[in-house]
């Protein structure tokens, strides 16, 4: 069967490691609307759609959407997409009463518009690691870079236990502690709804210890630094952050080295400089193309 690998603009790195890849064309009218042409036939074809929707992310998804009809519309035989860092994976649930829960928005479109398998990397809703799993009816084939990233930090750091900042990223760390975690309530940073962190407990021996605290996140930063806080508070020599998707919001990535992290490093999910996994190897090491 014919493969065509297509990318947009936001992937262009993630399509260099995929020889004969072909560039999606995306221009933006004068209102700012965008404008979308496949170049190649689709028709018959395992279409697979590399393309980030972040930073930009409202933006991003539009293009996605658009992206993935086209595609469709051409009635390729199988159409797979690649999104490293999927969006709204945290509004996953409804903690009050009438709130959207988005992540289920935005599976439902993408199945909707034809994407038979969707692929990501340490989905923030999955919690489970590498597997295939469903949600709102949307095929998703989750992979990892928890090995990838710890084997980073043991370059390092070698004796590094790895440990996570609350439950939800526990399967990162292998088998590693995990910190108590307690969320406040929802208040307001940078004008920006948020849940604070209220309170995090360390109930596992570290003193003396060199760790990794390893998520599958960090945003504003406000879950690691604390973490970095209470390792140190209760005795831990040498601590590193490992994270698949490093958003680093205001002014985490700083906040962090200052509050003692001898080392931050993500994914390229997200680029920024502390990328020292490229997301492209997990997809081609899953062979999930
Ligand atoms: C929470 O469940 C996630 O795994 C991350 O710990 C969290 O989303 C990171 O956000 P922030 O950096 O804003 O604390």
């Amino acid at each position: 069967m014919a493969r065509l690998i297509l990318f947009s603009d936001t992937a262009q790195d993630i399509a260099a490691g995929f020889p004969g890849a072909v560039a999606a064309e995306v221009k933006k009218f004068p209102d700012g609307e965008l404008y979308i042409r496949i170049p190649e036939s689709c028709k018959g074809k395992d279409v697979l759609l590399l393309h980030r929707c972040y930073p930009e992310q409202n933006e991003n998804l539009m293009k996605l959407f658009i992206l993935l009809d086209a595609i469709h519309s051409q009635s390729p035989s199988s159409l797979k997409v690649f999104i490293p860092y999927l969006p709204y994976a945290r509004m996953d649930k409804a903690v009050k009463e009438g709130e959207a829960i988005s992540a289920d928005t935005v599976c439902k479109l993408m199945k909707q518009l034809g994407c038979g398998e969707f692929i990501t990397v340490d989905c923030h809703f999955i919690k489970e690691g590498a597997g295939l799993f469903e949600r709102a009816g949307l095929k998703i084939r989750n992979l990892t870079a928890s090995d990838a990233l710890l084997t980073h930090i043991h370059k390092s750091s070698p004796s590094a236990l790895a440990i996570s900042p609350d439950q939800g990223a526990a399967y990162m760390a292998k088998g590693g502690e995990a910190i108590r975690k307690v969320r406040g309530e929802y208040g307001e940073m940078a004008g920006a709804t948020y849940r604070k962190v209220a309170e995090m407990k360390v109930e596992f021996e570290t003193k003396g210890k060199d760790l990794v605290i390893i998520d599958d996140m960090i945003s504003t930063g406000s879950t690691m630094i604390k973490a970095v806080k209470v390792l140190k508070e209760a005795g831990a020599k040498r601590l590193s952050c490992a994270t698949t998707h490093g958003l680093f919001l205001s002014g985490a990535l700083d906040k962090l080295k200052e509050a003692g992290a001898a080392e931050i490093i993500a994914t390229d999910s997200i680029p920024s400089p502390v990328s020292k996994v490229r997301v492209a190897g997990l997809l081609i090491e899953a062979k999930a193309v």
